[in-house]
């Protein structure tokens, strides 16, 4: 098949060569972006007097024939035509004739590239947001469900302080909260038509550049036709805003593989969301929450993949920026795999209430209570720390825990202590009183939950 660009040429393409540059086989995943541009396209045309309304009327039908080809299989793919561009043009021109070959008109596959992958990543990126959105309402509804429940905070990996389990959850749905609002931010960039730019000098033809936007609902037009056909910096920057979120998925995963070991023993994940091993007949593994947590790998790789393509290229439009689209693709692909599958995790998990309370009960958690309890009788808190240290190696000496010890075992460590140490040792009066804004607190946590269903609505 002769090839749009063969004019010049006088020997035919070696198929290595073919083999070598062709991008058919994955950026066909574009074929609805680029068949809407090029509506557009031929729309702005007509409308500008540079072609007939009748060739651009050839044209859309041609487009819409070929958009029913792709959807229902019968459309072929050709690899010796490149890409998914000149299979389209090439398409078309075959169906419509001389009207196909006005398309192209004030346009260039360079500003054509650029237009198809902003509408994939704008569509990429609504769509993560309602995922997102999807999964802020399952740890709200996640965290109201474990209000009652506590359990030991940790720093270092250490148990720290007592804190309620919905606390711990609704940490997690404000980093998603922050994801969602990283995407939406990004989407202000990510929203700005670079059709018209042509090669890179923009034309000599009367477009309307601004017409178009409109019809494929762009909030602005690119100010520079040069940037415009280099700049992937809106692929970067969903691909980075992928990556912090993917960190996040990571964390809650890890945390997710640890607490449903026997060691932790803190969850139990539905047999409906974990796998068995081959060998040990007792096994049950958490596979999914190891997956979405190894699949952070492939996202983290996808923005260096990227960067590093772009890192060394003069302007304008190189060939290199073609491997832009797998990197793409996957980190789409792989998001939207991810936050399908999370939010059913998490609704199939269930929490040891008694083990969780135990466990924070256990570890001299609210050894902190006895300091803030000495600094309301009055002491500093560096003197309070320090006779609470005491306390606390007076229990790991003698085998006990820190509500073992009766109130002449306290007042040997300091008069000031009274029998109301009873009230402050326990996690559940440790973790009431933490009224502070943003702490643990139920009444700190009910509000916390409410103020983020509000921002969700
Ligand atoms: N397949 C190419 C890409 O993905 C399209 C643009 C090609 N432009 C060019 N002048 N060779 O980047």
């Amino acid at each position: 098949m002769k090839k749009p660009w063969a004019g010049r040429f006088t020997e035919k393409t070696s198929k290595s060569v073919e083999d070598f540059t062709e991008s058919i086989s994955f950026d066909k995943k574009l074929w609805k972006y680029d068949i809407e541009g090029s509506i557009a396209h031929a729309k702005m045309l007509s409308k500008q007097g540079i072609i007939s309304k009748r060739d651009s009327g050839r044209i859309v039908r041609g487009l819409k024939d070929i958009w029913t080809e792709i959807e229902e299989g019968r459309f072929r793919f050709r690899e010796e035509l490149e890409d998914i561009h000149m299979n389209i043009e090439a398409a078309l021109i075959k169906k419509v004739g001389d009207a196909g070959g006005m398309l192209h008109t004030a346009r260039s596959r360079n500003d054509q590239v650029a237009l198809d992958l902003r509408l994939y990543v704008r569509a990429s990126v609504e769509e993560i947001i309602g995922l997102l959105r999807r999964l802020e309402t399952v740890l709200a509804d996640l965290a109201d469900g474990t209000l009652g429940i506590v359990m030991p905070g940790y720093t270092h990996t250490q148990r720290a302080q007592p804190v309620l389990l919905a606390h711990h959850v609704m940490a997690y749905a404000q980093m998603f909260r922050r994801d969602r609002m990283r995407f939406g931010d990004a989407l202000k960039r990510i929203n700005v038509l670079p059709l018209g730019s042509c090669a890179l000098a923009g034309t000599g033809l009367p477009i309307d550049r601004q017409y178009v936007a409109s019809l494929l609902k762009f909030d602005s037009v690119s100010d520079n036709s040069m940037d415009s056909v280099s700049d992937r910096d809106f692929a970067l920057e969903f691909l980075s805003c992928a990556a912090v979120l993917m960190m996040h998925v990571s964390r809650m995963a890890e945390e997710m593989v640890l607490w449903s070991s026997e060691e932790f023993g803190f969850v139990e994940i539905a047999d409906a969301f974990a796998t068995g091993s081959s060998i040990m007949p007792q096994k049950k593994n958490p596979d999914v929450a190891e997956l979405m947590r190894g699949k952070t790998g492939r996202v983290y790789g996808n923005l260096m993949s990227l960067l590093t393509v772009m890192k060394g290229l003069p302007m304008t439009y190189n060939r290199d920026m073609q491997e832009d689209k797998e990197p793409l693709f996957d980190t789409a692909d792989t998001l939207r795999a991810v936050l399908s599958i999370l939010p059913e995790m998490l609704k199939n998990m269930t929490f040891d209430a008694a083990r969780l309370r135990q466990s924070s009960d256990a570890a001299f958690s609210t050894a902190t209570d006895i300091a803030e309890y000495l600094v309301n009788k009055g002491l500093p808190f560096r003197t309070a720390h320090e006779i609470t240290g005491k306390i606390v190696r007076f229990c790991l000496d003698n085998g006990k825990q820190l509500h073992d010890l009766d109130l002449e075992s306290y007042r040997l460590f300091s008069p000031k202590i009274e029998k109301d140490v009873f009230d402050v040792i326990s996690s559940s009066a440790s973790v009431n009183a933490k009224k502070s804004y943003g702490g643990t607190s139920p009444t700190a946590v009910k509000a916390q939950i409410k103020r983020f269903r509000n921002s969700l609505k």
